[in-house]
């Protein structure tokens, strides 16, 4: 990369970890949020790094990291693998866990039960689940009333891609938008200390804007949110393909990855790799009686 941004590090003394009340001074005081996924160490440590506020460990981890074409399969077991993996890599930042499909619609009770495997087991702080028509407003309602922080998502919510017609920008007519207007209002009503705004064209973006007091994170929703998110294997360019249209790309990793691991696959096949430089030395007496020892065991 050419330009080298300046990461602040995990024992900068300014940085404070962030907290429901500074996430919400920050809308206050109109300061840009930013917020990446996560789903492993070493991305929880570049998060980390780059002193993000908020780090979501997506439900994408079905597409990003463990290979699945939709979000639907991820279950909340892997959720809790990925999510303790993260917490070992963060400090700072407000670490979300996100509630995958099917561990939050069968009831409120089902809902609260996931949201604190998330807490407990997972080690997240808060939760984040899709939707916001009647059932989801309730799941959240039901978790906040337990205590835990959630994050709701609004527009394109990928679980449910399929019932919303594929994976495409919402709120294009007057009454989907509406419908999305309803649905954020509700959840914020139900006591979500945040909302995702997901591919929603940004002149709707605008117009919802001011019904919500809550901090609005956006992704592919414009630029009125409060803050923005990306999905970290889109950004860093470790996929195939461009994605969706509102990535902005800050790096080609899956190139980078395939032309190292090639590069040694190169190596091994002409012998060049290992060279001295990576092989251990032994005292050359030990050697000698080794030598004598094999020669006495095993002749030659
Ligand atoms: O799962 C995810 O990565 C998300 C973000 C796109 C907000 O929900």
């Amino acid at each position: 990369m050419s330009s080298q941004p300046t990461f602040r590090t995990p024992t900068d003394p300014g940085r404070l970890p962030m907290t429901l009340p500074l996430l919400h001074e920050k809308k206050r005081l109109g300061e840009p949020i930013v917020m990446v996924t996560a789903y492993d160490y070493p991305s929880a440590r570049a998060a980390e790094a780059a002193g993000v506020d908020l780090v979501l460990v997506g439900d994408s981890a079905a597409t990003t990291v463990l290979g699945y074409n939709a979000t639907t399969p991820v279950e909340l077991t892997d959720m809790l693998v990925l999510t303790r993996a993260v917490r070992r890599g963060l400090n700072t930042p407000l670490l979300i866990g996100d509630l995958p499909f099917g561990s939050y619609e069968v009831s409120d009770e089902q809902a609260i039960t996931s949201a604190m495997r998330m807490v407990k087991e997972g080690g997240c702080e808060v939760v984040k689940l899709e939707g916001g028509a009647e059932a989801p407003a309730s799941r959240a309602r039901a978790i906040v009333g337990a205590g835990i922080p959630v994050m709701g998502h609004v527009g394109l919510t990928p679980q449910t891609s399929t019932a919303l017609g594929g994976w495409k920008a919402q709120g294009r007519t007057a009454v989907a938008a509406a419908r999305i207007a309803a649905e954020a209002v509700a959840l914020q009503d139900a006591g979500c200390f945040a909302l995702v705004f997901e591919a929603i064209p940004a002149a709707v973006t605008e117009e919802l804007m001011g019904l919500i007091e809550i901090p609005v994170i956006g992704i592919g929703a414009g630029a009125a949110t409060d803050g923005q998110v990306l999905v970290f294997h889109d950004l860093l360019g470790i996929r195939d393909g461009l994605g969706p249209r509102f990535v902005k790309r800050y790096a080609n990793l899956q190139e980078e990855m395939n032309d190292g691991v090639g590069a040694f696959a190169e190596d091994v096949r002409a012998r060049r790799y290992p060279g001295p430089e990576h092989t251990y030395s032994v005292d050359p007496a030990e050697l000698a009686e080794l030598q004598e020892l094999l020669a006495d065991r095993y002749g030659g």
